[in-house]
């Protein structure tokens, strides 16, 4: 069961606050409901889905594209070898210095949770809340991280968080409403912001069909954040790692790439490399912090 204090979750369709579980109404006070469901004072309910998360999603889909079951399997296997632990440990290590009291911290375009889990590893006293547009994504969000709260909603809504009610937003490789990410943080919390380098892959873009990473990203999402907050410090994280062709082929199915890669030649190309080439990491960390 989720431990995040529910009164900080907002109901989306009237935003009144879900009440903690044991106040829920109809169910008498010291007993849990035999399916955990959010319900609002005004009646509004969200079932928990059989794998643990929340759809807050109301009403007609949205337009932006949820990462596929095929991406989230590439993503959980890739993630799982450990390629991109050392950058998690420096997000992790960035965000709990940033935040050591952290109580509350949300990740917004979670995917698997993958760093959510090891943020809130650094931070064992904080709730943790997995937002993506992804069912699949959050299906083993929920599996991970069984004490967060995992909701399916679409960041560029209002999101369903009190205002202040956060202390930090981890935000990797996603989609970002900084207006709503202000909004829901304290004054003092943070944000940490995570974006490859064009260096990032660069072995491997071609040879994979990936798309290229633009340049000056880092700047970019400096200049759409400085509106809200301040910047409090930028980290560089670069490294090779040893990929097997199943490691590559999996980098290239869990990004945007995999929308429109042609997946035959994907695999001729993996055919001809050896058992693992080196392919450089390269990552950017930004922390802002709300003034
Ligand atoms: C490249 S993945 C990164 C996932 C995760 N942060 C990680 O690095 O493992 C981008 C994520 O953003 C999610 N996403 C895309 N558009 C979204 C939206 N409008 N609202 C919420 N999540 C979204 C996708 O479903 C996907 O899980
Ligand atoms: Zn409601």
């Amino acid at each position: 069961m989720p431990s995040a204090p529910l009164s900080l979750l907002l109901c989306p369709v009237c935003r009144e606050p879900f009440p903690a579980p044991g106040n829920l109404p109809g169910i008498p006070s010291g007993e849990t409901a035999p399916t955990p469901s959010l319900v609002c004072p005004r009646g509004h309910r969200f079932d928990a889905a059989r794998q643990g998360y929340y759809n807050l999603l109301t009403g007609s889909g949205t337009k932006f594209a949820a990462d596929t079951a095929e991406m989230v399997q590439a993503r959980v296997d890739f993630l799982a070898a450990g390629h991109y632990s050392r950058m998690a440990d420096d997000l992790a290590g960035l965000v709990a210095s940033a935040v050591p009291d952290a109580r509350l911290v949300l990740d917004a375009g979670a995917g698997t949770g993958y760093y959510l889990g090891v943020v809130s590893h650094a931070l064992p006293g904080a709730d943790a809340v997995a937002l993506d547009i992804s069912k699949f994504a959050l299906r083993r969000a929920a599996r991970a991280l069984p004490a967060a709260h995992c909701l399916v909603w679409d960041v560029w809504r209002p999101l369903p968080v009190a205002d202040g009610a956060v202390d930090a937003v981890l935000n990797v490789f996603a989609p970002r409403n900084v207006p709503e990410f202000r909004r829901i943080l304290r004054p003092g919390g943070v944000l940490a912001v995570v974006t490859p380098q064009p260096a990032h892959l660069q072995e491997i873009r071609a040879l994979a069909g990936m798309l290229d990473i633009g340049a000056e990203k880092e700047t970019r999402v400096a200049a759409a954040v400085e509106a809200h907050f301040r910047p409090a410090e930028t980290r560089h994280c670069e490294y090779l790692m040893n990929l097997r062709p199943a490691d590559i082929r999996n980098v290239a199915l869990m990004g945007p790439s995999a929308r429109h890669l042609d997946r035959d030649s994907l695999q001729e190309n993996l055919a001809g490399l050896p058992d693992t080439i080196p392919v450089t990491a390269s990552f950017t960390l930004q922390l802002f912090r709300a003034a």
